[in-house]
This record gives structure tokens, C-alpha cells and sequence, in this order.
């Protein structure tokens, strides 16, 4: 019997929701301590989650608007993207991406590849899914 493929890390970003994260993914506590290893994580990303970094369905109480469209002039020519991602949760700032991963839209208009990327989880970006830095402006308190 042959070896089921190896499965692509996709993250994907829902319409006015959460990152969806399926394939092979670690999450990283700031500290180091792993705080989930699966293959489908629902993370927040619009910053007003009682769970974070899960996501909670705060983003329906918040009106939390995004149209999970992006470009990405950093996009990578990688073949495939298998293989161990680490998404480390950086205390009042963005989740750091280390290790192949498709980035992508619902409709799966917008597409980018990375092999590591800082993705916004206070919601205030400008430049949504990545970091801005705008967290240092939106006050929001994230762990
Ligand atoms: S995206 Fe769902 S609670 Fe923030």
C-alpha cells in the first residue's frame, strides 16, 4: 500500500473571520510552550476573541469586516508547501509563520505561497492577512 501524499499547510482566510489553518501546524505561545498541535486550527484574527489566540466567534459581536482579499508582492516560488509550519503568538502583536504555507482568500481569488510571513491578529491592519504594525496603535491586549 502506498503512502497517502504529503497534505499542503493552507491557511485561509475567511470573510470577515477567523484564519483557518489545515495541514500541519504548531502553535507557539510566545515562550515557547506549544499551545496546540493539529491539523486544523480556527485562529482570530480580528482581536476581540475571550480565547485568543483561538478564535471564539467574537468576530460576529464585533462586526468584524474583511473581504479576506490581499496581494502579496513577497509571494514565493515554492512547488508545494508540505511540511512543518510554527505559528508563534508574538504578546500584543502578529502571529509569526515559519515553514511552507499557502496563504489564501475563501473564494480563493487571492493566493500567495510563503515560507514565513507575520500575519495580523488585532484586526487593525491595513494590509490584512500580514502584520502592519498597527497593533502598536489599536491597543488591543493580546497574549
Ligand atoms: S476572528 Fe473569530 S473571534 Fe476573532
Amino acid at each position: 500500500m502506498s503512502k497517502p501524499a504529503p497534505q499542503n499547510n493552507i491557511i485561509t482566510l475567511r470573510t470577515d473571520g477567523p484564519l483557518i489553518c489545515q495541514g500541519s501546524f504548531t502553535l507557539l505561545s510566545v515562550d515557547g510552550e506549544v499551545l496546540a498541535h493539529e491539523e486544523e486550527l480556527y485562529l482570530c484574527r480580528c482581536g476581540a476573541s475571550r480565547k485568543a489566540p483561538f478564535c471564539d466567534g467574537s468576530h460576529k459581536r464585533i462586526g468584524f469586516v474583511d473581504d479576506a482579499q490581499f496581494e502579496d508582492e513577497r509571494c514565493e516560488e515554492l512547488d508545494e508547501t508540505c511540511g512543518q509550519v510554527t505559528i508563534t503568538c508574538r504578546t500584543d502583536a502578529m502571529y509569526v509563520i515559519k515553514g511552507p504555507v499557502t496563504i489564501q482568500s475563501e473564494d480563493g481569488r487571492s493566493v500567495t505561497r510563503r515560507s514565513r510571513a507575520a500575519l495580523c491578529r488585532c484586526g487593525a491592519s491595513g494590509k490584512k492577512p500580514f502584520c502592519d504594525t498597527s497593533h502598536k496603535l489599536c491597543g488591543h491586549i493580546l497574549d
